[in-house]
């Protein structure tokens, strides 16, 4: 196999395993609460966005609380924007005075969200954005993305982009050294000829490597919206990433490289419709919906990271604490289906999805049927069947008049009326197939 790929393959193992994660966008964006995009869309220049710092209190920040939060929905690790593409940063930088420690809050919120996540048992992540619109070496006028892309005077005649290759540089040592293990490092974004090279990507990966590594990051190195860059290749770069990042959608048959080889990925996908806090946005997922997502992330073979964005006190929105704390419900009962479990090798059934753990085939029935239900695609011989949120027994029958159909087997879900309607549990309701030995 080829090193890069063998590698990353063992980087990975916790990960692939861990199946769902929180990310947190949380920064200054948080006051006009239009996004964190606000900047650029309504091209606000820094000195008029600046001083949001003045009010930026984090007076309810209790990263505790996150954190016994997402362990609650069942969440295995957190992703937290350090710096997002605004440049403020929320950690003790010394590269720089725009950071939360000469902020209204004056604290290191990096450093309160490491210890906090890390004393609940979750593996612990920063986003880092390699764009900064902060900075004054960083590309202004004509850039793609820039609050001053059209201000012609701000023209990029005496900027240096070494100069600034160091201070990002700088910066991502400084996590990487002042704050103990992360497991994770989140690098956002690439585009047009803003990619590899240009962010000195291999010489990047040999320092994060030399200084940690163990740690995963995703493919935004080179990875962009153009394409996901040579991690979909048999030769992948050093600097490819350990896992593919498809935002805001699940791929329709999970990612694989050209070999046809599983690629570990994460979907990334918002609870609202916004990454960072956006007041009026109220257009929140159905708990429902966030499981059937994540079912469908672990059944392709990928892993959910699932985005709350906290408000500039530092409270995650009511809405999103709701669906967590029910998703969490769902968890408690259900997470062996999700947990360690991946591609289950068999075409998605009508009523809903197939994830599995080696010989064990978990069916997540979505859609009521009426009357039984047929596994279709599993031909081996089933031992037993069970619902795996209370361990009861799930009666397998045969289909008595239609021979045609007999190479099904099928299931009631309610065992003492020989039917399956209604769902035991209308959201998903999983019964854990476990196949005679020899029959894997
Ligand atoms: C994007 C956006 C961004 C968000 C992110 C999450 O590339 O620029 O605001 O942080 O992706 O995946």
């Amino acid at each position: 196999m080829n090193k890069v790929i063998e590698e990353r393959t063992k980087r990975t193992e916790w990960y692939r395993d861990a199946r769902f994660g929180m990310f947190i966008h949380w920064g200054l964006y948080a006051i006009p609460a239009r996004g964190e995009w606000v900047r650029s869309v309504e091209q606000i220049p820094h000195e008029e966005y600046c001083p949001l710092t003045e009010e930026f209190t984090a007076e309810n920040y209790n990263p505790r609380e996150w954190a016994r939060l997402a362990k609650k929905a069942g969440m295995k690790y957190a992703v937290l924007t350090a710096k997002h593409h605004d440049g403020f940063c929320l950690f003790d930088t010394k590269l720089t005075d725009y950071n939360s420690m000469n902020a209204a809050c004056h604290k290191d919120l990096v450093k309160e969200f490491l210890e906090a996540f890390r004393a609940e048992g979750i593996k612990v992540g920063l986003y880092f954005s390699i764009i900064d619109w902060r900075h004054p070496d960083f590309p202004h006028y004509g850039d793609m993305h820039h609050p001053m892309r059209n201000h012609p005077e701000c023209s990029n005649e005496n900027r240096n982009f070494d100069r600034y290759l160091d201070f990002m540089f700088g910066q991502i040592k400084e996590l990487l050294t002042n704050y103990g293990k992360l497991d994770l490092m989140w690098f956002d974004f690439s585009y047009g000829d803003m990619k590899c090279d240009k962010w000195k990507a291999q010489e990047l990966i040999s320092m994060v490597r030399s200084i940690q590594p163990w740690l995963i990051i995703d493919n935004r190195l080179e990875g962009s919206a153009e394409d996901s860059g040579s991690i979909l290749t048999a030769n992948p770069t050093e600097y490819s990433g350990d896992f593919a990042s498809p935002e805001q959608m699940i791929p329709p048959a999970g990612i694989r490289n050209e070999l046809g080889d599983p690629v570990p990925w994460e979907a990334c996908l918002t609870l609202n419709n916004n990454w960072g806090y956006a007041s009026s946005d109220h257009h929140y997922k159905s708990a429902e919906m966030v499981i059937h997502m994540l079912v469908e992330c672990v059944s392709k073979g990928g892993n959910l990271l699932l985005n709350v964005g906290p408000d500039a006190k530092g409270r995650i929105p009511k809405e999103s604490v709701k669906i967590l704390e029910e998703v969490g419900e769902w968890m408690d009962e259900n997470s062996k289906s999700i947990y360690g479990c991946g591609y289950a090798g068999i075409d998605k059934p009508e009523w809903g999805r197939y994830t599995r753990n080696g010989s064990k085939i978990y069916a997540h029935v979505m859609e009521a049927q009426a009357g039984a239900i047929p596994l279709t695609g599993i031909h081996g011989k089933i031992k037993r069947l069970r619902r795996i949120s209370d361990n009861s027994e799930v009666r397998l029958t045969n289909y008595w008049n239609l021979k045609e159909y007999s190479q099904n087997q099928f299931f009631f879900l309610n065992a003492d009326t020989c039917d399956s309607y209604p769902l035991p549990d209308p959201r998903d309701t999983v019964v854990e197939v476990t196949l005679e030995e020899n029959e894997n």
